[in-house]
């Protein structure tokens, strides 16, 4: 069993984390300034998301200079010293990395544009005009075409992501020496691992501009996503750094099946230690869609979870199990209730990830039930795949108003409120102006959580220090029991050894379960649990880890 196995990561976006120096963003001293609160907490790795140089148009993501700090974050000396902290508590750090695109304003895509001569023209993926126009048909995830035309090159560019985000070329072999250097200077510094982005994109088809402008909308994804030669690619990272430094690296693997998941992780065959997947957090979205307003059945999300956890165990994969990220609308506003059972809510779901197989993973906030943002103006928002969509609802005849619910319940920016540390205006976040401003004050912070008796804290420590101590939540089998109910998700972890029983009543009525005999509690919500005679009351949003004698 590897260590990374039994630890939790807890997932850092810098921008929201701690501001130190009082220009609302947050910044790496502010990040040093809390590595006593995550040692508190019990943590092993920390996931930073991008924090290079970049013109911010995708917070990051766009990045402009692979080996600079971005000033906004502060200095490499600063990121250096975080390591150097941050090693002294045992805390590992995993750093992003974006290798599927790159800003514009990157000086390689700079030099692209200069002329189809130049050698960096062919780091990104250009295509002739077809027939006048675009060379196939396809979207950008952050809407409308994936392809910008550049009249000076009389050519189009591919950017899967926002516009300003070209798609590098993988085939290129100078490319990928290029990228193994850099991935080598970070590992010289001494960081622990990646994250890699949208990493199963990178390898694109190559007959892909031959999906004609005539076929129907497609966003494309069968010609990039897991594409031809994208395992390859991922075990020459691994030769050439993750195996050598011994690197934990995560992989962000969106529209990827069971199979495909385990052929990155499967450690046999020397690619990625995790994998993140998303068909649980697309469990509200209708028909596919995600800019819908979503129900979920929770035999749904319990029969994606299951699939997940028994097939990637049996074929030797390991899952990243998350809720939230950066990405998400708030779990605890999507899929319990974040407001008369708030803590209840939020300590149900820490219990049920922390139960599955798979290395968790906590998101800035869920340790105080951070909750979405629920803004009631699109001018609130920052982020530009809400605000493109936003704008494409309109488009196509959509009411403002609809739109707006739609953004308060999927947008991603629900997530990047800044973190809540105190009970002052801006949460003890910030002296100055944060960048993105909270529509309410809530009255949840660190401060209060902490005073509080059973706290969230406290529980998702105590969900830490269990998976460290009882393995049976590290290797044991997974299996899902009453696979029809639709209110209670009750699940077993088993080894020879020992046996584990979750359960969680996801709805705001009593529910009544048998229980097998013999079953001690661990772990429960509401501190106690109502078993008589074989029967469990499982109260309001109740939670419950229960342990065979
Ligand atoms: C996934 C990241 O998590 C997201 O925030 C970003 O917008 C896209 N990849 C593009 O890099």
């Amino acid at each position: 069993m590897k260590e990374w196995q039994k630890e939790t990561v807890y997932q850092i976006y810098p921008r929201s984390f701690q501001d130190s120096n009082g220009d609302g963003i947050g910044d790496i001293n502010g990040i040093i300034s809390r590595l006593d609160y995550l040692q508190k907490l019990g943590i092993g790795l920390i996931w930073l998301t991008p924090m290079y140089l970049s013109p911010g148009n995708d917070n990051g993501y766009d990045i402009a200079d692979y080996y600079r700090i971005d000033p906004v974050f502060g200095t490499m000396d600063d990121f250096e010293k975080l390591l150097s902290e941050a090693h002294k508590r045992d805390i590992k750090i995993i750093m992003d990395m974006v290798l599927n695109h790159t800003s514009n304003e990157n000086s390689w895509f700079k030099e692209a544009l200069k002329s189809k001569d130049n050698p960096y023209h062919n780091y990104y993926i250009w295509r002739d005009p077809v027939d006048g126009h675009e060379p196939n048909n396809w979207v950008s995830k952050f809407s409308g075409s994936a392809w910008k035309y550049v009249p000076e090159l009389d050519q189009y560019y591919l950017h899967l992501y926002d516009v300003t985000m070209p798609d590098l070329n993988w085939r290129n072999e100078n490319l990928r020496a290029e990228i193994f250097k850099m991935l080598t200077y970070w590992a010289n510094k001494g960081i622990d691992g990646f994250r890699l982005d949208v990493i199963n994109n990178i390898s694109k088809d190559k007959n892909m501009p031959n999906d004609t402008f005539n076929t129907p909308l497609d966003d494309g994804r069968n010609f990039y996503t897991n594409g031809p030669h994208v395992h390859e690619y991922i075990h020459e990272m691994y030769e050439k750094v993750f195996g050598p430094n011994k690197f934990v690296t995560v992989g962000e693997l969106s529209s990827t099946p069971i199979s495909e998941a385990v052929k990155y992780t499967n450690p046999k065959r020397q690619e990625l230690s995790m994998a993140f997947t998303f068909h649980h957090v697309k469990v509200d979205y209708t028909n596919g869609k995600k800019w819908t307003l979503g129900h979920y059945k929770l035999t749904d999300l319990t029969s994606i979870l299951s699939a997940w956890q028994t097939q990637m165990q049996r074929h030797g994969g390991w899952n990243a199990l998350f809720w939230n990220n950066h990405d998400q609308p708030r779990a605890i506003s999507r899929f319990t209730n974040d407001d008369e059972y708030r803590d209840q809510s939020a300590k149900l779901l820490a219990m049920v990830e922390f139960g599955l197989q798979g290395t968790p993973y906590i998101y800035q906030g869920d340790e105080i039930a951070m909750k979405n943002a629920y803004f009631t103006d699109i001018k609130q928002y920052k982020d530009h795949e809400s605000i493109n969509a936003y704008h494409e609802m309109l488009k196509n005849g959509m009411s403002e108003d609809l739109a707006l619910q739609i953004l308060q319940q999927k947008s991603r920016e629900n997530s990047r409120l800044p973190m809540q540390w105190d009970s002052t205006k801006y949460y003890g976040f910030t002296t100055g102006q944060p960048w993105l401003k909270p529509q309410h004050h809530d009255d949840y912070s660190v401060e209060k959580v902490l005073k509080t008796k059973n706290n969230i804290f406290d529980f998702y420590r105590a969900l830490i220090f269990l998976r460290k101590h009882k393995t049976v939540l590290v290797d044991g089998e997974y299996k899902l029991l009453n696979p029809k109910d639709n209110s209670v998700y009750s699940y077993e972890r088993f080894n020879n050894k020992r046996k584990i029983l979750v359960m969680a009543n996801f709805t705001e009525h009593a529910q009544e379960r048998d229980v097998a005999a013999g079953f001690d509690l661990i772990l429960g919500n509401y501190g106690d649990m109502q078993l008589n005679q074989g029967k469990i009351t499982l109260r309001p949003y109740e939670s419950v880890m229960l342990e065979k004698k």
